[in-house]
């Protein structure tokens, strides 16, 4: 029988590629997005339904429909940046409820029908500019390090179960991502946060194709044993490599550095 795979978030982007290389490798591919009947182009043979995370009942809805699934990967994400003195709590939480809450409350739905039936592969796509603490993304990337170290226990729990979880945490993918940008005229950190979200989507323009990550996907489905944390690009595994070999100062100033900010 054909694996069957979930991906959140197939309209665009990484999703999109996943749930394209996943098809066209004969895998029974169903993905989500908040509006499916929206998406001009849909991919042939894949199986749409309608997922917004920030709902609870959107998310009962959408797991109790699907199939016994083998792999699910929790792609939807969003993306914000801005000073964190001028993000409102509000928002925060609204970003929490996607990136973290919604996708942990999806996944422990299916974590246990896995672990019932004591085999399937969960992979979250997180950010590796989270364990960077870069500047003006203190919601995003809080809240994709909440989900790395809740998927990493989540990991070690369900282990003797059969079901692996696994992180990919991709440093910058040119996917046309959705960058949510908060910054007030009269911010104190106008100058230096508009530079810092000029320099990000220079980088993410000249970035790597989403088949990156999508390589990094194959490698997890064809390893028995994955582990608990990939880096999807090879610029992204050089700079996990420097952060473990450096002490966290001279980490803090290269990241600083990097984004052309100076002190
Ligand atoms: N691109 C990068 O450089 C990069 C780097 C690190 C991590 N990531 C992570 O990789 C994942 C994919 O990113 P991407 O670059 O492909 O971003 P994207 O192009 O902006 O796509 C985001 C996807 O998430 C879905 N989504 C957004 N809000 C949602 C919600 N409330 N409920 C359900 N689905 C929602 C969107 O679907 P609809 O709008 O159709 O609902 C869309 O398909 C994200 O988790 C992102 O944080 C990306």
């Amino acid at each position: 029988m054909k694996q069957r795979i979930f991906i959140t978030g197939i309209s665009k982007g990484i999703g999109r590629a996943i749930a394209e290389d996943l098809n066209r490798k004969g895998f029974e591919v169903y993905g989500t997005s908040r509006s499916p009947e929206k998406i001009q182009n849909k991919i042939e043979g894949v199986h749409y339904f309608e997922l917004d995370l920030s709902s609870e009942n959107s998310i009962m809805k959408c797991v109790e429909s699907l199939p016994e699934i083998d792999l699910l990967v929790n792609n939807a994400g969003q993306s914000q940046m801005g000073p964190a003195e001028n993000i409102s709590n509000e928002k925060v939480r609204e970003i929490f409820e996607v990136n973290f809450f919604g996708t942990i409350l999806l996944t422990k739905m299916f974590a246990q029908r896995m672990r019932e039936r004591g085999a399937g592969k969960i992979i979250n796509i997180g950010t590796l500019s989270g364990s960077f603490a870069m500047p003006f993304q203190s919601t995003y990337g809080s809240s994709k390090i909440a989900l790395t170290t809740w998927s990493l226990c989540l990991r070690k729990e369900m282990k003797p179960f059969g079901v692996h979880i696994t992180m990919i945490e991709p440093f910058y993918i040119n996917s046309g991502i959705q960058l949510e940008y908060i910054c007030p005229e009269d911010s104190a950190y106008k100058a230096s946060a508009d530079h810092v979200y000029r320099i990000r989507n220079e980088k993410l323009d000249s970035a790597v194709s989403p088949a990156e990550l999508v390589h990094t996907i194959n490698e997890i489905i064809n390893t028995k044993n994955p582990k608990g944390i990939y880096v999807s690009e090879r610029k992204g595994r050089v700079f996990r490599f420097i952060k473990r070999l450096l002490p966290d100062s001279t980490v803090e100033k290269l990241t600083l550095k990097s984004l052309g900010l100076k002190y």
